[in-house]
């Protein structure tokens, strides 16, 4: 199946000559939840509001389901809703009404039962009558998710949607973010907290300083993520890994004072065993041993770090 957006050597260099994005490529396939990980600055809401056509891409393209989003901006961002990062700004506004409205703006007709349903769904049927000022920071957030579907939407952009919230109220977009999966609605969101991607994503995207630095399937990470070290804290440093000890996955570190082994925790023989038996026979002691899960936040700050 076609994907339904692909984004291809997209560059964006703002006026000031900053290059936000440098030569990204990407697929999202329909129905699938990506979430987009990286830094503060890494130019996470740059791509969004590219795709979206807030921001002018220096070069490269889009498509969204077979429609390109410069010369068919009009088919392509109908299928696109945005939730942004910043909060809404029209106090005054009355909550039913602007999320009618906002389906009135991509020329669509009325439709009274949608608005009902989408304010039910995200708990705020009972404010319907009530002005934006007067509903909490969690209930805004709603708010600007049911505007972003008032228009059926078949992809769904969350910039930061749990950025500065509770815990109670991040669950909530977790939940909305299921339901919405369970719909068929295609879900790209961005995010710093990994925890967040673990949660909801079927792929991660990593981002940092303008690059994708890595797309994988969580569930691929996380078998990834089954890898675990064991540190050893050697009695006398060494200068490089002895050539007997060579077909083992292992690294000096601290100046030659510790040694890495990479293993599987998941695997049925970890080789931990014949190690230990080699090292002896190699003359390697060591006075102290540890083992380390390594996380999706180790591999996150190793990438960024890197980049
Ligand atoms: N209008 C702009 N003009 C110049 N630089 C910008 C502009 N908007 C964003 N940037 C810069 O582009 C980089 C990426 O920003 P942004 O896409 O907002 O990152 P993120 O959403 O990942 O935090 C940042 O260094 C930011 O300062
Ligand atoms: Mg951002």
């Amino acid at each position: 199946m076609a994907p339904i957006l692909s984004v291809r050597d997209l560059e964006k260099t703002y006026d000031d000559g900053f290059k936000a994005l440098k030569s990204m490529s990407l697929d999202i396939e329909e129905g699938e939840v990506f979430a987009l990980l990286g830094p503060n600055g890494a130019g996470k809401t740059t791509l969004i509001s590219t795709i979206c056509g807030l921001v002018r891409p220096t070069s490269g393209s889009i498509t969204v389901a077979g429609h390109d989003a410069i010369t068919e901006f009009r088919a392509a961002r109908r299928l696109i809703g945005l939730v942004p990062q910043e909060m809404p700004t029209a106090p005054f506004e009355i909550v039913g009404d602007t999320v009618a409205l906002s389906r009135g703006l991509f020329g669509l007709a009325p439709d009274g039962e949608l608005i009902e349903r989408l304010l039910k769904d995200l708990t705020l049927w009972e404010k319907r009558n009530n002005p934006i000022m007067a509903l909490s920071g969690g209930m805004k957030r709603r708010l600007l998710v049911a505007k972003a579907l008032s228009h059926e939407p078949k992809i769904l952009f969350l910039d930061e949607p749990t950025a500065g919230v509770d815990v109670e109220l991040r669950h909530d977009m977790w939940r909305i973010v299921d339901e919405l999966k369970q719909r068929g609605v295609t879900i790209i969101l961005t995010t710093h907290y990994i925890e967040e991607a673990e949660e909801m994503a079927d792929r991660v995207g990593v981002i940092n300083k303008g690059e994708l630095v890595l797309v994988d399937q969580k569930d691929e990470l996380m078998r990834k993520l089954g890898r675990k070290l064991l540190k050893l804290h050697l009695t006398e440093p060494l200068s490089a890994v002895p050539e007997s000890l060579s077909k083992h996955n292992l690294t000096l570190e601290n100046e030659g004072a510790s040694l890495t082994y990479v293993y599987d925790s998941q695997a049925e023989r970890t080789g931990i065993t014949t190690l230990l038996t080699e090292l002896s026979a190699a003359g390697v002691g060591f006075h102290d041993l540890q083992t380390d899960q390594s996380s999706l936040e180790d591999i996150f700050v190793d990438l960024v770090k890197k980049g």
